[in-house]
């Protein structure tokens, strides 16, 4: 029970690796908040926390909205008096190659996953990490410093979470506040997964056993932990090594 006492926001949370994040850091004892565009996901997903014996509760929101994510940081002050650890998790994604991407396709990606994670950043640091510090780990992509085709938007975005992690850990240490990226690799049984396996099918990444949001959920515990103090603006591939194999030799 490393994290009773605590409180944990988790974007995204309704689902898949967020929802992930929630159960396990929850069955940590961590008062678990999680927030997503679903209503009725994330009703579903606070009553199966509490069936688990997890403190949960759950606020829709869309964090392309600053006014909305506000509201959404001073609502878990309110219920749980405290903010320990965000965790940036809610993404966008299709597969699309540029020539059938529109305008309109890149920017709400990279609304939600860049913009959003800025959003959410700076709303919790102003309503209470500048001055108690805390933690955040942002669920970022491991597309860093490659072209990845299908993934455009995607890959710019979590390129930029890369970058803004870096950027707010360096800004904001001094606060006691630590800000680290977590990159998975294929996770079993998640919207992302499923929408990008027919354009990475015969990928090195498709033959790869996925990891389950238990594996990402661990790095989270660790990261968010007192053994992790020094670990600070770091991005973490958690990927069983697919990032690093670059000759794809399938071995
Ligand atoms: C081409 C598409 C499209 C598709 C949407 N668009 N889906 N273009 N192919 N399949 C375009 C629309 O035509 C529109 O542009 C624009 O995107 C906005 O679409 P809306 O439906 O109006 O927007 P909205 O409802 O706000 O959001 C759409 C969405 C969202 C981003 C697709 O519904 C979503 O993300 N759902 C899935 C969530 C998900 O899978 N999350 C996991 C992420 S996994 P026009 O020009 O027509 O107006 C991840 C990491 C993966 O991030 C790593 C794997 C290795």
């Amino acid at each position: 029970m490393s994290l009773r006492g605590k409180a944990v926001l988790i974007t995204g949370g309704g689902t898949g690796v967020g929802k992930g994040i929630a159960k396990h850091l929850g069955a940590l004892g961590a008062k678990v908040a999680i927030c997503s565009r679903k209503n009725e996901i994330l009703q579903a997903t606070v009553a199966e926390l509490q069936g688990a014996g997890i403190q949960a509760i759950a606020q829709e929101c869309d964090i392309r909205d600053p006014a909305a994510v506000e509201a959404t940081a001073a609502w878990v002050l309110e219920q749980y008096g405290r903010l320990d650890v965000l965790v940036n998790n809610a993404a966008g994604n299709f597969p699309a190659l540029i020539a059938d991407l529109s305008y309109n396709g890149f920017k709400t990606v990279v609304d939600i996953d860049l913009n959003g994670t800025f959003n959410m950043s700076k709303a919790c640091y102003e309503a209470w990490f500048k001055n108690h510090g805390g933690n955040i780990v942002n669920i970022s992509a491991p597309f860093e410093g490659a072209g990845i085709p299908y993934q455009a938007h995607a890959a710019a975005a979590k390129a930029g979470v890369n970058s803004l992690t870096r950027t707010c850990a360096v800004e904001w240490r001094k606060q006691g506040i630590r800000v680290n990226a977590i990159e998975p690799g294929a996770v079993d049984n998640t919207a992302g997964v499923d929408r990008l396996a027919a354009p990475l099918t015969g990928s090195t990444l498709a033959d790869v056993a996925p990891c389950t949001p238990t594996d990402i959920a661990k790095a989270v515990e660790f990261l968010v932990s007192d053994d992790a103090v020094f670990i600070n603006g770091q991005c973490i591939a958690v990927d069983s090594g697919t990032g690093v194999d670059l000759l794809k030799l399938n071995l």
